[in-house]
Protein backbone atom coordinates (compact mmCIF):
# COMPACT_ATOMS: atom_id res chain seq x y z
CA UNK A 1 0.00 0.00 0.00
CA UNK A 2 1.46 3.41 -1.01
CA UNK A 3 1.63 6.24 0.74
CA UNK A 4 1.56 9.30 -2.50
CA UNK A 5 0.75 13.12 -2.78
CA UNK A 6 -1.39 13.91 -5.29
CA UNK A 7 -0.74 17.53 -6.47
CA UNK A 8 -1.91 20.47 -8.39
CA UNK A 9 -5.02 18.59 -9.66
CA UNK A 10 -8.90 20.34 -9.50
CA UNK A 11 -10.93 17.73 -7.13
CA UNK A 12 -14.60 17.16 -8.07
CA UNK A 13 -17.43 15.93 -5.96
CA UNK A 14 -20.90 15.40 -5.96
CA UNK A 15 -21.19 19.33 -4.80
CA UNK A 16 -18.23 21.19 -6.54
CA UNK A 17 -15.24 21.49 -8.12
CA UNK A 18 -11.96 23.29 -6.14
CA UNK A 19 -7.96 23.14 -6.58
CA UNK A 20 -6.88 20.96 -3.84
CA UNK A 21 -3.74 18.43 -3.47
CA UNK A 22 -4.74 14.90 -1.61
CA UNK A 23 -2.79 13.27 0.40
CA UNK A 24 -3.04 9.30 0.85
CA UNK A 25 -1.60 7.51 3.37
CA UNK A 26 -2.37 3.91 4.37
CA UNK A 27 -4.79 3.23 2.11
CA UNK A 28 -7.20 5.91 3.15
CA UNK A 29 -7.54 9.92 2.18
CA UNK A 30 -5.47 11.79 5.01
CA UNK A 31 -5.86 15.41 4.04
CA UNK A 32 -7.97 17.31 0.95
CA UNK A 33 -6.69 20.83 0.61
CA UNK A 34 -4.12 23.27 -0.16
CA UNK A 35 -1.04 22.69 2.53
CA UNK A 36 -1.06 19.02 3.16
CA UNK A 37 0.98 17.45 4.79
CA UNK A 38 4.75 16.81 2.67
CA UNK A 39 6.44 13.91 4.38
CA UNK A 40 8.59 11.58 2.24
CA UNK A 41 6.21 10.03 0.20
CA UNK A 42 5.76 9.73 -3.84
CA UNK A 43 4.62 12.84 -5.35
CA UNK A 44 2.54 12.74 -8.67
CA UNK A 45 1.97 15.65 -10.38
CA UNK A 46 -1.92 16.01 -11.86
CA UNK A 47 -1.75 19.46 -12.89
CA UNK A 48 -4.49 19.69 -15.77
CA UNK A 49 -6.61 16.86 -14.45
CA UNK A 50 -9.62 16.12 -12.20
CA UNK A 51 -9.46 13.98 -8.72
CA UNK A 52 -12.69 12.27 -8.65
CA UNK A 53 -13.82 9.02 -6.17
CA UNK A 54 -13.62 6.13 -7.73
CA UNK A 55 -16.59 5.18 -9.49
CA UNK A 56 -19.29 2.34 -8.15
CA UNK A 57 -21.28 0.60 -10.49
CA UNK A 58 -24.21 -0.95 -8.40
CA UNK A 59 -25.06 -2.85 -11.32
CA UNK A 60 -23.38 -6.36 -13.17
CA UNK A 61 -23.53 -9.13 -13.86
CA UNK A 62 -19.97 -11.05 -13.70
CA UNK A 63 -19.99 -14.91 -14.15
CA UNK A 64 -24.12 -15.29 -13.93
CA UNK A 65 -25.69 -18.02 -15.48
CA UNK A 66 -28.55 -16.63 -17.65
CA UNK A 67 -30.66 -17.17 -20.68
CA UNK A 68 -30.00 -20.72 -21.17
CA UNK A 69 -26.05 -19.54 -21.24
CA UNK A 70 -23.11 -17.77 -19.16
CA UNK A 71 -21.81 -14.23 -19.15
CA UNK A 72 -19.30 -13.82 -20.86
CA UNK A 73 -16.65 -11.71 -18.22
CA UNK A 74 -15.64 -13.80 -15.39
CA UNK A 75 -14.63 -11.27 -11.73
CA UNK A 76 -11.00 -10.83 -13.62
CA UNK A 77 -11.92 -9.41 -17.06
CA UNK A 78 -14.77 -7.78 -16.00
CA UNK A 79 -13.25 -6.21 -12.68
CA UNK A 80 -9.97 -5.43 -15.49
CA UNK A 81 -12.36 -3.54 -18.02
CA UNK A 82 -14.10 -2.17 -14.74
CA UNK A 83 -10.88 -0.55 -13.41
CA UNK A 84 -9.72 0.58 -16.89
CA UNK A 85 -12.91 2.55 -16.62
CA UNK A 86 -12.43 4.36 -13.35
CA UNK A 87 -14.69 1.78 -11.34
CA UNK A 88 -13.21 0.48 -8.16
CA UNK A 89 -16.37 -0.40 -6.99
CA UNK A 90 -18.99 -2.95 -7.91
CA UNK A 91 -22.18 -4.22 -6.24
CA UNK A 92 -22.99 -7.43 -8.47
CA UNK A 93 -26.43 -9.48 -8.22
CA UNK A 94 -25.71 -12.36 -6.92
CA UNK A 95 -29.09 -14.88 -8.32
CA UNK A 96 -30.71 -17.45 -6.41
CA UNK A 97 -30.81 -20.39 -8.03
CA UNK A 98 -34.11 -21.96 -8.54
CA UNK A 99 -34.73 -24.12 -5.23
CA UNK A 100 -31.90 -22.62 -3.70
CA UNK A 101 -31.86 -20.17 -0.91
CA UNK A 102 -30.55 -16.06 -0.65
CA UNK A 103 -27.79 -17.23 1.38
CA UNK A 104 -26.49 -19.71 -0.82
CA UNK A 105 -26.89 -17.05 -3.45
CA UNK A 106 -23.96 -14.62 -1.74
CA UNK A 107 -22.21 -18.02 -0.85
CA UNK A 108 -21.78 -18.80 -4.48
CA UNK A 109 -20.88 -15.29 -5.34
CA UNK A 110 -18.52 -14.90 -3.00
CA UNK A 111 -16.76 -17.80 -4.39
CA UNK A 112 -16.58 -16.51 -7.67
CA UNK A 113 -15.14 -13.29 -6.91
CA UNK A 114 -12.58 -14.37 -4.32
CA UNK A 115 -9.23 -14.86 -5.71
CA UNK A 116 -10.16 -13.27 -8.68
CA UNK A 117 -11.71 -9.78 -8.38
CA UNK A 118 -9.43 -6.64 -8.83
CA UNK A 119 -11.16 -3.73 -7.11
CA UNK A 120 -13.68 -4.04 -3.88
CA UNK A 121 -16.98 -5.18 -4.43
CA UNK A 122 -20.88 -5.99 -2.68
CA UNK A 123 -23.61 -8.04 -3.58
CA UNK A 124 -26.85 -7.40 -4.29
CA UNK A 125 -29.65 -10.51 -4.08
CA UNK A 126 -32.00 -11.06 -6.84
CA UNK A 127 -34.94 -13.17 -6.11
CA UNK A 128 -34.85 -15.91 -8.96
CA UNK A 129 -37.53 -18.25 -7.03
CA UNK A 130 -39.66 -16.88 -4.50
CA UNK A 131 -41.19 -19.04 -1.68
CA UNK A 132 -41.78 -18.80 2.12
CA UNK A 133 -38.42 -19.44 3.37
CA UNK A 134 -36.85 -16.99 1.23
CA UNK A 135 -39.46 -14.96 2.42
CA UNK A 136 -38.36 -15.31 5.60
CA UNK A 137 -34.57 -15.26 4.74
CA UNK A 138 -34.90 -11.54 3.72
CA UNK A 139 -34.28 -10.04 7.54
CA UNK A 140 -31.24 -12.12 7.65
CA UNK A 141 -29.38 -10.34 4.64
CA UNK A 142 -27.95 -7.26 6.28
CA UNK A 143 -25.83 -9.97 8.66
CA UNK A 144 -24.53 -10.92 5.45
CA UNK A 145 -23.28 -7.05 4.33
CA UNK A 146 -25.94 -7.50 1.88
CA UNK A 147 -29.05 -5.20 1.87
CA UNK A 148 -30.31 -4.52 -1.16
CA UNK A 149 -32.82 -7.27 -3.57
CA UNK A 150 -33.39 -7.50 -6.89
CA UNK A 151 -37.04 -8.82 -7.93
CA UNK A 152 -38.22 -8.67 -11.92
CA UNK A 153 -41.41 -8.01 -12.74
CA UNK A 154 -40.14 -9.21 -16.04
CA UNK A 155 -39.55 -12.31 -17.37
CA UNK A 156 -42.75 -14.20 -17.33
CA UNK A 157 -42.95 -17.71 -17.65
CA UNK A 158 -39.68 -18.01 -16.25
CA UNK A 159 -39.07 -18.78 -12.16
CA UNK A 160 -37.91 -15.83 -12.28
CA UNK A 161 -40.34 -13.44 -12.86
CA UNK A 162 -42.09 -12.28 -9.29
CA UNK A 163 -46.18 -11.20 -8.98
CA UNK A 164 -47.21 -8.27 -7.83
CA UNK A 165 -48.44 -10.07 -4.64
CA UNK A 166 -44.83 -11.32 -3.98
CA UNK A 167 -43.63 -8.05 -4.61
CA UNK A 168 -45.41 -6.43 -2.04
CA UNK A 169 -45.04 -9.10 0.96
CA UNK A 170 -41.12 -8.95 -0.58
CA UNK A 171 -41.37 -5.26 -0.30
CA UNK A 172 -43.29 -5.13 3.22
CA UNK A 173 -40.50 -7.69 5.14
CA UNK A 174 -37.40 -5.54 3.72
CA UNK A 175 -38.87 -2.30 5.02
CA UNK A 176 -39.12 -3.85 8.65
CA UNK A 177 -35.23 -5.57 7.91
CA UNK A 178 -33.37 -2.07 6.34
CA UNK A 179 -33.45 -3.47 3.16
CA UNK A 180 -33.76 -1.84 -0.34
CA UNK A 181 -36.21 -3.60 -2.80
CA UNK A 182 -35.29 -2.60 -6.44
CA UNK A 183 -37.42 -3.63 -9.47
CA UNK A 184 -36.58 -4.65 -12.90
CA UNK A 185 -39.88 -3.30 -14.20
CA UNK A 186 -41.58 -4.55 -17.09
CA UNK A 187 -44.94 -5.90 -17.66
CA UNK A 188 -44.18 -9.48 -17.75
CA UNK A 189 -47.98 -9.85 -18.99
CA UNK A 190 -48.18 -7.97 -21.75
CA UNK A 191 -44.58 -8.47 -23.00
CA UNK A 192 -44.87 -12.61 -22.82
CA UNK A 193 -48.04 -11.90 -25.09
CA UNK A 194 -46.64 -9.88 -27.39
CA UNK A 195 -43.92 -12.34 -27.72
CA UNK A 196 -46.32 -14.93 -28.27
CA UNK A 197 -48.33 -13.40 -30.64
CA UNK A 198 -44.77 -12.00 -32.65
CA UNK A 199 -43.31 -15.69 -32.96
CA UNK A 200 -47.04 -16.85 -34.32
CA UNK A 201 -46.81 -14.58 -37.13
CA UNK A 202 -42.99 -15.79 -38.10
CA UNK A 203 -41.58 -12.48 -36.15
CA UNK A 204 -38.28 -13.43 -35.19
CA UNK A 205 -35.86 -11.36 -36.11
CA UNK A 206 -33.84 -9.40 -32.91
CA UNK A 207 -35.73 -5.79 -33.67
CA UNK A 208 -38.92 -7.76 -32.09
CA UNK A 209 -37.28 -8.12 -28.81
CA UNK A 210 -38.06 -4.05 -28.86
CA UNK A 211 -40.92 -4.04 -30.20
CA UNK A 212 -42.85 -6.93 -27.94
CA UNK A 213 -41.18 -4.38 -25.08
CA UNK A 214 -42.86 -0.94 -25.53
CA UNK A 215 -42.16 1.97 -23.45
CA UNK A 216 -45.80 1.43 -21.89
CA UNK A 217 -44.76 -1.79 -20.81
CA UNK A 218 -41.63 -0.53 -18.88
CA UNK A 219 -43.89 3.00 -17.32
CA UNK A 220 -46.82 1.03 -16.22
CA UNK A 221 -44.69 -0.80 -14.21
CA UNK A 222 -42.49 1.77 -12.97
CA UNK A 223 -45.68 3.39 -11.82
CA UNK A 224 -47.21 0.03 -10.11
CA UNK A 225 -43.68 -0.62 -8.63
CA UNK A 226 -43.87 2.52 -6.96
CA UNK A 227 -47.32 2.60 -5.86
CA UNK A 228 -46.53 -1.08 -4.53
CA UNK A 229 -43.82 0.10 -2.42
CA UNK A 230 -46.09 3.26 -1.33
CA UNK A 231 -48.67 1.00 -0.03
CA UNK A 232 -45.89 -1.36 1.68
CA UNK A 233 -44.09 2.20 2.87
CA UNK A 234 -40.78 1.38 2.04
CA UNK A 235 -38.03 3.13 -0.37
CA UNK A 236 -37.70 1.46 -3.82
CA UNK A 237 -35.02 1.47 -6.33
CA UNK A 238 -35.71 1.32 -10.09
CA UNK A 239 -32.65 0.09 -12.37
CA UNK A 240 -32.60 0.39 -15.81
CA UNK A 241 -34.87 3.21 -16.65
CA UNK A 242 -34.90 4.16 -20.84
CA UNK A 243 -37.76 5.69 -21.12
CA UNK A 244 -39.01 9.26 -20.34
CA UNK A 245 -42.26 7.85 -19.56
CA UNK A 246 -40.56 5.75 -16.86
CA UNK A 247 -39.05 8.73 -15.66
CA UNK A 248 -41.68 10.84 -15.23
CA UNK A 249 -43.59 7.89 -12.85
CA UNK A 250 -40.00 8.72 -10.87
CA UNK A 251 -40.66 12.25 -10.81
CA UNK A 252 -44.30 12.31 -10.47
CA UNK A 253 -43.54 9.77 -6.84
CA UNK A 254 -40.31 11.81 -5.80
CA UNK A 255 -42.93 14.70 -6.00
CA UNK A 256 -45.54 13.40 -3.68
CA UNK A 257 -42.39 12.71 -1.22
CA UNK A 258 -42.00 9.03 -1.91
CA UNK A 259 -38.03 7.85 -1.84
CA UNK A 260 -37.83 6.32 -5.48
CA UNK A 261 -34.32 5.90 -6.70
CA UNK A 262 -33.99 5.75 -10.65
CA UNK A 263 -30.86 4.44 -12.33
CA UNK A 264 -30.26 4.54 -15.85
CA UNK A 265 -27.67 3.36 -18.02
CA UNK A 266 -24.97 4.71 -20.84
CA UNK A 267 -26.55 2.35 -23.37
CA UNK A 268 -30.26 4.25 -22.89
CA UNK A 269 -28.40 7.53 -23.07
CA UNK A 270 -26.37 7.01 -27.03
CA UNK A 271 -28.07 4.39 -28.50
CA UNK A 272 -30.97 3.60 -29.80
CA UNK A 273 -33.87 0.78 -31.13
CA UNK A 274 -32.42 1.15 -34.83
CA UNK A 275 -29.17 -0.42 -33.73
CA UNK A 276 -31.53 -3.77 -33.13
CA UNK A 277 -31.91 -3.70 -37.07
CA UNK A 278 -28.09 -3.93 -37.98
CA UNK A 279 -28.07 -7.11 -40.69
CA UNK A 280 -26.68 -10.36 -40.14
CA UNK A 281 -28.03 -10.16 -37.21
CA UNK A 282 -26.12 -7.52 -35.59
CA UNK A 283 -28.86 -6.41 -33.99
CA UNK A 284 -28.65 -9.28 -31.02
CA UNK A 285 -25.49 -7.47 -29.82
CA UNK A 286 -27.69 -4.91 -29.15
CA UNK A 287 -30.39 -6.92 -27.47
CA UNK A 288 -31.22 -6.14 -23.52
CA UNK A 289 -33.92 -5.99 -20.96
CA UNK A 290 -35.43 -3.40 -21.07
CA UNK A 291 -34.85 -2.89 -25.18
CA UNK A 292 -32.91 0.45 -26.54
CA UNK A 293 -35.65 2.78 -27.13
CA UNK A 294 -36.12 6.10 -29.71
CA UNK A 295 -33.81 8.82 -29.62
CA UNK A 296 -36.79 10.69 -28.19
CA UNK A 297 -35.80 9.19 -25.04
CA UNK A 298 -31.83 10.83 -24.72
CA UNK A 299 -33.41 14.18 -23.91
CA UNK A 300 -35.81 13.00 -21.18
CA UNK A 301 -33.08 11.06 -19.39
CA UNK A 302 -30.49 13.24 -19.94
CA UNK A 303 -32.93 16.16 -18.48
CA UNK A 304 -34.01 13.78 -15.69
CA UNK A 305 -30.24 13.51 -14.43
CA UNK A 306 -29.60 16.77 -14.63
CA UNK A 307 -32.84 17.51 -12.29
CA UNK A 308 -31.82 14.46 -10.12
CA UNK A 309 -34.91 12.73 -10.73
CA UNK A 310 -32.47 10.24 -11.89
CA UNK A 311 -29.69 9.63 -9.36
CA UNK A 312 -27.65 6.28 -10.88
CA UNK A 313 -26.04 5.45 -13.97
CA UNK A 314 -25.28 2.12 -13.70
CA UNK A 315 -23.98 -0.32 -16.61
CA UNK A 316 -25.88 -3.20 -16.51
CA UNK A 317 -22.43 -5.11 -17.71
CA UNK A 318 -24.23 -8.45 -18.90
CA UNK A 319 -21.25 -9.69 -21.93
CA UNK A 320 -22.56 -12.53 -23.89
CA UNK A 321 -19.88 -13.59 -27.19
CA UNK A 322 -21.68 -13.11 -30.53
CA UNK A 323 -20.25 -16.27 -31.57
CA UNK A 324 -22.35 -18.99 -30.12
CA UNK A 325 -24.31 -17.23 -27.21
CA UNK A 326 -25.89 -14.12 -28.82
CA UNK A 327 -26.30 -16.41 -31.85
CA UNK A 328 -28.50 -18.88 -29.81
CA UNK A 329 -31.43 -16.86 -31.35
CA UNK A 330 -30.66 -17.38 -34.95
CA UNK A 331 -34.09 -17.47 -35.71
CA UNK A 332 -36.11 -16.98 -32.45
CA UNK A 333 -35.50 -13.19 -30.88
CA UNK A 334 -36.49 -14.96 -27.28
CA UNK A 335 -33.77 -16.94 -27.24
CA UNK A 336 -31.06 -14.20 -27.53
CA UNK A 337 -29.49 -13.92 -24.41
CA UNK A 338 -30.74 -10.47 -22.72
CA UNK A 339 -27.33 -8.01 -22.13
CA UNK A 340 -24.68 -6.20 -23.32
CA UNK A 341 -20.58 -4.97 -22.13
CA UNK A 342 -20.66 -1.41 -20.40
CA UNK A 343 -18.74 -1.38 -17.10
CA UNK A 344 -15.93 -0.05 -18.99
CA UNK A 345 -17.74 2.54 -21.35
CA UNK A 346 -19.84 4.00 -18.61
CA UNK A 347 -17.91 6.90 -17.31
CA UNK A 348 -16.27 8.11 -20.59
CA UNK A 349 -19.50 7.87 -22.37
CA UNK A 350 -21.19 10.09 -19.75
CA UNK A 351 -18.47 12.35 -20.02
CA UNK A 352 -18.38 12.96 -23.61
CA UNK A 353 -22.24 13.24 -23.85
CA UNK A 354 -23.21 14.46 -20.76
CA UNK A 355 -20.35 16.86 -19.62
CA UNK A 356 -18.67 17.69 -22.92
CA UNK A 357 -21.73 18.35 -24.62
CA UNK A 358 -23.43 20.81 -21.70
CA UNK A 359 -25.94 17.91 -20.29
CA UNK A 360 -24.95 17.51 -17.14
CA UNK A 361 -21.90 19.29 -14.54
CA UNK A 362 -18.61 17.32 -13.75
CA UNK A 363 -20.50 17.27 -10.23
CA UNK A 364 -23.45 15.96 -11.33
CA UNK A 365 -21.05 13.10 -12.98
CA UNK A 366 -19.92 12.61 -9.56
CA UNK A 367 -22.54 11.93 -7.88
CA UNK A 368 -24.36 9.55 -10.28
CA UNK A 369 -21.35 7.35 -10.63
CA UNK A 370 -19.99 7.73 -7.52
CA UNK A 371 -21.51 9.85 -4.20
CA UNK A 372 -25.01 8.71 -5.05
CA UNK A 373 -24.24 5.35 -5.78
CA UNK A 374 -22.48 4.82 -2.37
CA UNK A 375 -25.53 6.86 -0.40
CA UNK A 376 -28.27 4.77 -2.24
CA UNK A 377 -26.35 1.19 -1.94
CA UNK A 378 -24.56 1.52 1.56
CA UNK A 379 -21.03 2.17 1.06
CA UNK A 380 -20.98 6.03 2.84
CA UNK A 381 -18.78 6.87 4.32
CA UNK A 382 -16.27 4.78 3.38
CA UNK A 383 -16.74 4.86 -0.59
CA UNK A 384 -17.69 7.42 -3.06
CA UNK A 385 -15.64 10.52 -1.61
CA UNK A 386 -12.84 11.99 -1.51
CA UNK A 387 -12.66 13.29 2.54
CA UNK A 388 -10.57 12.45 5.20
CA UNK A 389 -10.95 8.60 6.43
CA UNK A 390 -12.35 7.43 3.24
CA UNK A 391 -11.04 5.01 1.11
CA UNK A 392 -7.89 6.70 -1.45
CA UNK A 393 -9.70 5.19 -4.12
CA UNK A 394 -9.31 7.69 -6.82
CA UNK A 395 -9.57 8.70 -10.07
CA UNK A 396 -7.38 10.80 -12.05
CA UNK A 397 -9.21 11.79 -14.98
CA UNK A 398 -7.54 13.94 -18.09
CA UNK A 399 -10.86 15.51 -19.33
CA UNK A 400 -8.65 16.22 -23.04
CA UNK A 401 -7.84 12.59 -23.50
CA UNK A 402 -8.96 11.55 -26.76
CA UNK A 403 -10.38 7.86 -26.98
CA UNK A 404 -12.09 5.81 -29.82
CA UNK A 405 -13.72 2.54 -28.81
CA UNK A 406 -13.06 -0.30 -30.47
CA UNK A 407 -12.69 -4.31 -29.50
CA UNK A 408 -8.86 -4.21 -29.22
CA UNK A 409 -8.47 -1.65 -26.71
CA UNK A 410 -11.58 -3.28 -24.76
CA UNK A 411 -9.89 -4.95 -21.00
CA UNK A 412 -13.16 -7.67 -21.00
CA UNK A 413 -13.66 -10.93 -22.36
CA UNK A 414 -16.68 -10.78 -24.94
CA UNK A 415 -15.79 -10.49 -28.80
CA UNK A 416 -17.35 -7.23 -29.75
CA UNK A 417 -18.31 -3.94 -28.09
CA UNK A 418 -21.54 -2.27 -28.71
CA UNK A 419 -19.21 1.31 -28.97
CA UNK A 420 -17.48 0.21 -32.15
CA UNK A 421 -15.94 3.22 -33.29
CA UNK A 422 -17.10 5.58 -30.80
CA UNK A 423 -15.25 8.62 -30.46
CA UNK A 424 -14.60 9.76 -27.05
CA UNK A 425 -12.75 12.79 -25.19
CA UNK A 426 -12.33 12.26 -21.33
CA UNK A 427 -11.11 9.33 -19.71
CA UNK A 428 -9.24 7.70 -16.71
CA UNK A 429 -5.57 8.42 -16.79
CA UNK A 430 -4.58 6.73 -13.88
CA UNK A 431 -7.27 4.87 -10.87
CA UNK A 432 -6.23 3.71 -7.48
CA UNK A 433 -7.64 1.44 -5.00
CA UNK A 434 -7.29 1.67 -1.63
CA UNK A 435 -4.09 3.99 -2.38
CA UNK A 436 -2.68 1.14 -5.13
CA UNK A 437 -2.66 1.56 -8.60
CA UNK A 438 -4.54 -0.25 -10.25
CA UNK A 439 -4.53 1.79 -13.27
CA UNK A 440 -2.49 3.68 -15.78
CA UNK A 441 -2.21 5.10 -19.13
CA UNK A 442 -4.12 1.87 -20.99
CA UNK A 443 -2.72 -0.82 -18.88
CA UNK A 444 -4.38 -2.45 -15.87
CA UNK A 445 -1.97 -3.06 -13.18
CA UNK A 446 -4.38 -4.31 -9.90
CA UNK A 447 -3.73 -8.26 -9.29
CA UNK A 448 -6.79 -10.45 -9.66
CA UNK A 449 -7.59 -11.10 -5.45
CA UNK A 450 -6.62 -7.53 -4.67
CA UNK A 451 -10.37 -6.69 -4.67
CA UNK A 452 -12.49 -7.09 -0.98
CA UNK A 453 -15.57 -7.65 -0.23
CA UNK A 454 -17.39 -4.52 1.38
CA UNK A 455 -20.36 -5.34 3.24
CA UNK A 456 -23.06 -2.59 3.30
CA UNK A 457 -25.46 -0.91 5.65
CA UNK A 458 -28.39 1.31 4.58
CA UNK A 459 -28.25 2.60 8.48
CA UNK A 460 -24.77 3.04 8.14
CA UNK A 461 -25.32 5.39 4.82
CA UNK A 462 -27.65 7.09 6.54
CA UNK A 463 -25.67 7.90 9.89
CA UNK A 464 -22.93 9.05 7.12
CA UNK A 465 -25.33 11.68 5.89
CA UNK A 466 -26.53 12.80 9.02
CA UNK A 467 -23.41 13.29 10.74
O1 LIG B 1 -30.61 -7.30 -20.49
C1 LIG B 1 -30.25 -7.23 -19.34
N1 LIG B 1 -30.46 -6.15 -18.66
N2 LIG B 1 -29.60 -8.28 -18.79
C2 LIG B 1 -29.21 -8.39 -17.46
C3 LIG B 1 -30.29 -8.84 -16.54
C4 LIG B 1 -31.14 -7.69 -16.07
O2 LIG B 1 -32.34 -7.80 -16.14
O3 LIG B 1 -30.61 -6.70 -15.58
ZN1 LIG C 1 -32.98 -6.22 -14.93
ZN1 LIG D 1 -28.99 -6.02 -14.93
Amino acid sequence: MSDLNLRGGTVVTAEASFRADVAVRGGRVAAVGTTIPDDDVETVDCTGRLLMPGFIDAHTHMDMPFGGTITADDWDSGTAAAVAGGTTVLVDFALQDIGGTLGGAITTWQAKATGRTRIDYGLHVAVCDLNDSVKQEIPSLPARGVCTVKVFMAYKGTPLFTPDEGLLEIMQIARDANVMVMVHAENGDAVAKLQEQALLRGNVDPIWHARTRPEATEAEATGRAIRLAEIADTVLGVVHVTCGGAADEIRRARDRGQIVHGETCPQYLVMTIEDLEKPEFEGAKYVCSPPLRDASNHDELWRALSTGDLVLVGSDHCAFDFAGQKELGRGDFTKIPNGMPGVEERAPVLWTHGVRAGRISPETFVAVLSTNQARVHGLLPRKGLIAAGADADIVVWDPELPLTITHANRHNANDYTPYEGLELVGAPERVYVRGNLAYIDGDVVAEPGSGEFLPRSLGASAAAEAA
